[in-house]
Order: structure tokens, then sequence, then C-alpha cells
């Protein structure tokens, strides 16, 4: 947290970069100078550490002639929002409005967009893409050039990813979707138009879910006949599970210890579950999954957890003493896993540095490991999008509940604390349509 405030101080001093071609720190329209619009709206904002607040703030109005301001009619919580929780992502500033997956109806278009009109459906991308650098123009959206001009993430990084909805300053500073309005700036690039015959409930999830999830599955590069393991029963697991499936793995291991493998059991008959909670004397999870895959492991392993959660008291004193950022247990568990010569993928948020990282298995047993960085949306939302119309795909299969944003604070502390059997909810406003068939009941809390 500390180091959080102190990236933050640090950016301030040096500077953005001159890179961006949007307008950079605009997470609420109250604290951001001529941000503001007619009217006000409720939102989800971060309050400090382990806070967040449902508060009444000024409407965002039209900045940039190719923005969009979006009334907002579906949203959701991700397991990235609980990094922002917790603080582990830096330079979040109080009362920044959270919120990356989001859908709604155009409300008003500035001068220069021209694909999308007033009274469109439409579902948006968790990152902001300008539509036309080195990056966007191999769809990499993720990565654009344009949308984030942060000094301390290019330092760190090497480069820096593109804007993102929610995220904080480190991405840009974009007020996020968990609103009743949005301003999506370079509107017709991140937004995509939902057809009748794909409700809310579903498209939503192509902001982020669907396409992460696709992503961290051809990116690490399952193919036909592979044995699949996985990091992680949550939805971004599931819907890797469920994918690595559809591109041809034979079979495949979900790692995780709560409720979460009951859910998968229940809802992914042909997904096998290891409870690392429940392992026997002298049992790993490496050893138990040599057991199961004759003797050498998995041909392809996926981290869909994070890099925040430590398994030991070693890492967690490690990250709390701030001699690490992120602990390197389940990629080392990933890397003794997996077979020589197989993959690994990371897709689970890790935000810098790690200790006791297992080089020598990686080297000497020729492990490949592969970031999945943040996943491309615009790469796949489109076929994706046909998937869900053809009913390939069910983003439903992983929702559990149906809240409202006025609940939202109270939910954000139920899904940390995996409660009520809470896991993918669907964040209804004043303005959604009725529940579609198939989803679950409103639930107030
Ligand atoms: N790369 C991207 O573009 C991208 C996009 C979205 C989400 N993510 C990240 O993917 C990860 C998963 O997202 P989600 O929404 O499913 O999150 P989630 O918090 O709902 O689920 C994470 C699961 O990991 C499990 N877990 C924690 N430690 C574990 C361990 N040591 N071994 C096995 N399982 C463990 C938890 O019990 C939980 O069920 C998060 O880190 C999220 O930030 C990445
Ligand atoms: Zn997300
Ligand atoms: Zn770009």
């Amino acid at each position: 947290m500390a180091m959080s405030q102190a990236a933050l101080k640090a950016e301030q001093a040096i500077g953005h970069g001159d890179n961006a071609t949007t307008v950079q720190d605009v997470t609420n329209p109250d604290i951001t100078p001529n941000a503001a619009g007619e009217g006000t709206m409720k939102a989800l904002a971060w309050m400090g550490k382990n806070k967040v607040e449902v508060i009444e703030v000024s409407k965002p109005k039209i900045m940039e002639p190719r923005d969009v301001i979006l009334k907002i009619t579906g949203s959701t919580v991700c397991g990235s929002d609980l990094h922002l929780l917790h603080g582990s992502v830096v330079e979040l500033q109080k009362g920044d409005i959270l919120g990356h997956e989001f859908c709604g109806i155009v409300d008003e278009v500035g001068s220069e967009v021209t694909k999308l009109r007033k009274g469109q459906r439409v579902v948006a991308s968790f990152q902001i893409a300008c539509g036309n650098c080195y990056y966007c123009d191999k769809k990499l959206s993720s990565q654009c050039e344009k949308t984030n001009a942060n000094t301390i993430e290019n330092a760190m990084y090497g480069g820096r990813t593109a804007g993102m909805f929610g995220y904080s300053h480190f991405t840009g500073g974009f007020a996020g979707g968990q609103s009743e309005y949005t301003r999506v700036p370079y509107g017709d690039v991140n937004l995509l138009a939902l057809p009748d015959s794909v409700p809310d409930e579903k498209g939503l999830y192509l902001s982020d879910v669907l396409c992460t999830s696709w992503h961290a599955v051809v990116d690490t590069g399952v193919k036909k006949g592979d044995v699949v393991a996985i990091w992680g029963a949550g939805p971004i697991g599931q819907m890797a599970a469920e994918f690595s499936l559809i591109n041809g793995a034979s079979r495949v291991i979900m790692i995780d210890q709560n409720w979460r493998l009951d859910f998968v059991k229940d809802r992914y008959p042909n997904v096998d579950t290891l409870d690392f909670s429940s392992l026997g004397k002298g049992e790993s999870v490496t050893s138990k999954l040599k057991e199961m895959c004759n003797n050498r492991g998995p041909d392809v392993s996926i981290e869909c957890a994070a890099g925040e959660y430590a398994k030991g008291w070693a890492h967690y004193f490690e990250m709390m003493l701030g001699l690490e950022t992120d602990t390197s247990e389940l990629i080392n568990e990933m890397i003794t896993s997996t077979r020589n010569f197989g993959s690994c993928g990371i897709t689970g948020v890790y935000v810098g540095f790690t200790n006791h990282f297992n080089i020598g298995s990686l080297m000497e047993r020729g492990i490949r490991l592969i970031g999945n960085g943040q996943a491309p949306v615009h790469l796949y939302w489109e076929s994706l999008l046909k998937m869900v119309e053809e009913g390939k795909i069910d983003p439903l299969k992983m929702v559990t509940h149906r809240v409202r944003l006025e609940d939202l604070d109270k939910v954000y502390y139920k899904f940390d604390e995996k409660a009520d059997g809470m896991q993918k909810v669907f964040v209804e406003t004043q303005f959604s349509a009725p529940a579609c068939k198939g989803s679950p009941q409103l639930k107030r809390f």
C-alpha cells in the first residue's frame, strides 16, 4: 500500500510520457477537471486498501470527439478487481471509479464517432485501444501504445500496456463501468455492437473473461491430445478449461482449494480436480500431478490464480516486508509439474518482482514459460461473439449471482471472502432489461 501511494507520488513528480493521444487521469468526473457532465449517477469507488463504496458523483461528459457516453446496463466484478481492493496493484487514488467489464446503451456520441449511434446495445473491451498504432494494427489491443502515458509502468516493465478502464493510474487512470454512465474513449474502436439474440447477461463477458480465457489457451499453445493443468478454478480458470477441451485437449485438471472445485465438478463433469488443501503428508501438487499424468506431468499448465496469493509463510512475509511483490510458488509448482519441454502460461495477474524462482528446472527441463499478457480482447471478441450466438459457449455457466449496483460495495466483500457461493456476478442498474432466461434471480445485499 505504501508502495502503491509512493508510486503514485513518483508518477506525479516525474510526469507522464508524451505518447498518449487521449486524456489521462479521468477516474472520477468530480475529481478530474472539466470532466463533469450534467446530473449525477451512482458509481463504485475505491476508497483505500480493502475499502470500496457506492458514491453519488457527477455523470461523465464527452471530452474528446471520438468519445461515447455509455448508459450502463450490466457490469461485473473480476478477480482482477480484488488486486485493486487489496491495494496490490499500484497507483490507485481515493475516489477512483472501478470496473473494467461492462455493457450498455450508447447515450451520446462525440462529433467524430462514425460507427455507432444513440440507442445501440454494445459491450466494451476492458482495454482502451486507439485502433491504429503498431499493436492495434495487429489487433493486439491490450498493448496499444497511445492510451497509457504512465512513466513508472514504462520504466518498471520496459514498455507499457494499453490504458484500462477502472484499473488505477498505472494503466492511464480511466473511470470504470461499475457505474450508471461511463465515458469510453475511441468509442467506435472499444465498443462492440451486440445482436438482439445475445442478451447483456451473455454479451457482457466478452469484455474480458471469454477473451482472456481463450487467449490463455491458444497463447500457451494447447494442442490436440494435450493434458492441461489449470491453477485457479475461478471464472477465468473454468472458461480456460472449457476452451482447452474445445481446442482439442484430451484431459483437463483444475487445481484449487475451496467449494469452487465442487462447482467445477457439478458443471464440468469431464474436468478432473485436485484440491491442494487436502494433500496427504509428503504429497505436493507436483507429486500428485505426476501421479495423475504418467509420472511425467501435464503437457501444458496455465496459471489463472495470481501472484498475490502466497501459500507459505516465507513468501507471505517477503511480500509484507516489500522484499517482493509476488510469490513464485505457483509458477514454481507449474514448472516442476509440467513434463519436460512442456509449456506454462501465466494469465493470473503478477505486478512486479519475485524471489526464489526455480530457473534451474525451467532451463534444464526445457520448460517454455509464457507470459500471456493482458489479453488482447479485440483479437478474439468478434469470433467469440459468434460462438455465443451459435450457442457453442454459454457464459451463464459461470454466473452465480445477479446483484444491484447499489449493493456493490457489499458484493465486493462477499466476493473477496468467496462467501455465499459467489463467483461471477451480473450487476444490474436502473437501466437494465429484465433478467434473461437462465440468469440467476436478483439478490439484494
Ligand atoms: N491476463 C488477463 O488479461 C487477465 C484478465 C482477467 C483476469 N486476469 C486474472 O486472472 C486471475 C483469475 O481471475 P478470476 O476472475 O477467475 O479470479 P478469482 O479470484 O475469482 O479466482 C482465482 C482462484 O484462484 C484460486 N487460487 C488462489 N491461490 C491458488 C493456488 N495457490 N493454487 C490454485 N488456485 C489458487 C482461488 O481460490 C480462486 O478460486 C486473476 O489474477 C485475474 O486478475 C487476467
Ligand atoms: Zn476482468
Ligand atoms: Zn493503439
